[in-house]
C-alpha cells in the first residue's frame, strides 16, 4: 500500500479522506508541481519550489509551511521503499469550506495538501526514437503561467492526441506555437534554438531553463520567440521537454515526417548535454 502525505500527516492512500466541499474538486481551485529525482536527489528543487511559491502567490492561496516540503518529500520516498529514482506529484488546493460559494472562504480554512511518490520508469524509447505530435488549437485560458489544476483543456487534447498516435498536443493560439499540453516546445533552424518566450501563454518550464542554461554555456544561438505555424516546414528539428520527458525529438507533426524522422544534430547535442548534467547531479 501506498504512503501519501495529506493534511500534515503521512498515510496509507485508502486512510485519506478528502471532503466534497474541497475547492480542489468542486473549482479545481489549487494548484500542483511534478519534481523527479536523479541519483534519489530531488532536481532543481529550488526551481519547483520558486515555481510552486509563484503559481501560489498568483491564485492568492495562503500555505505557510513550505519549508518543511522538502524533507517531507524524501521522507515519502523512504516511506514508500522507492529504490531507483521518483517521480513527486504536489498539490495544495484552498481547502474545504461549506457552502459553495465561488468567493474566497470568509473564515480560515487550511489549505488542503497532497503529495505522492511512484517509482519512476527510465529510459523512454521515445527520447532515442522520437515521437509523433499534434496541432490543436490552444483553447486554455490565459494564465498558463500558473501551474493550476484546471487542466479540462488539457485533458482533452493530450485524450486526443493519444487516438491519434502522438505523443503529444502541440497547442497554437493565434497561429503562433505557445507549448506543448505538458511540455514546452522548441525548434532548431540554422543551429538555433527557438522556443516561445516566457509569458502568460505557457508555463516556464524547469526542463526549458536548464535546456537555455545549456544554450548559453555553451555557445548555441538561441532565441526565445514564438514559433509560427505556418513556418514549421522552414525548421530542421525540433524536440519537446519536460521533468518526465526530459529532451524528447519531434520526428513527425501531423502527417510530416520531420527529417525522414531521424533526431537532429542540436536536439542529440543537447540530449547528451542533459544526460551528463543529470548522471553527475
Ligand atoms: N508538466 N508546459 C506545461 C503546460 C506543463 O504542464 C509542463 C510540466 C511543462 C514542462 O515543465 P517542466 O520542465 O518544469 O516539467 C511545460 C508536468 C510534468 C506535469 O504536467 O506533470
Amino acid at each position: 500500500m501506498m504512503t501519501i502525505y495529506f493534511n500534515k500527516e503521512f498515510k496509507w492512500l485508502n486512510e485519506a479522506n478528502l471532503s466534497p466541499f474541497d475547492r480542489g474538486f468542486l473549482f479545481a481551485d489549487g494548484v500542483y508541481e511534478s519534481i523527479r529525482t536523479y541519483n534519489g536527489k530531488l532536481f532543481r528543487y529550488k526551481d519547483h519550489l520558486d515555481r510552486l511559491k509563484k503559481s501560489l502567490k498568483e491564485t492568492r492561496i495562503e500555505f505557510k509551511e513550505l519549508d518543511a516540503i522538502e524533507n517531507i518529500i524524501y521522507e515519502l520516498i523512504k516511506k514508500n521503499k522507492i529504490e531507483n529514482e521518483a517521480l513527486v506529484y504536489l498539490q495544495i488546493t484552498r481547502g474545504a469550506v461549506f457552502p459553495r460559494t465561488h468567493i474566497f472562504p470568509k473564515e480560515k480554512v487550511s489549505p488542503t495538501i497532497f503529495i505522492s511518490v511512484q517509482e519512476l520508469k527510465e529510459g523512454t524509447e521515445d527520447q532515442s526514437r522520437g515521437v509523433k505530435v499534434i496541432l490543436l488549437e490552444d483553447v486554455r485560458w490565459l494564465r498558463c503561467d500558473i501551474k493550476s489544476t484546471s487542466l479540462l483543456p488539457v485533458v482533452l487534447a493530450s485524450q486526443k492526441a493519444t487516438e491519434e498516435n502522438a505523443a503529444e498536443a502541440i497547442l497554437v493560439r493565434d497561429g503562433l506555437i505557445t507549448e506543448g499540453t505538458h511540455t514546452n516546445f522548441f525548434a532548431v533552424k540554422n543551429e538555433t534554438v527557438f522556443t516561445a518566450p516566457t509569458s502568460r501563454l505557457i508555463l516556464e518550464g524547469i526542463t526549458r531553463k536548464v535546456v537555455l542554461e545549456f544554450c548559453e554555456k555553451f555557445k548555441i544561438d538561441y532565441r526565445e520567440e514564438f514559433i509560427n505555424k505556418d513556418d514549421l516546414k522552414s525548421y530542421d528539428e525540433f524536440f519537446i521537454t519536460s521533468t518526465t520527458k526530459e529532451i524528447t525529438p519531434v520526428i513527425k507533426i501531423d502527417y510530416w515526417s520531420v527529417n525522414e524522422e531521424q533526431t537532429g544534430k542540436i536536439t542529440k547535442s543537447l540530449q547528451s548535454l542533459f544526460k551528463k548534467t543529470t548522471e553527475d547531479y
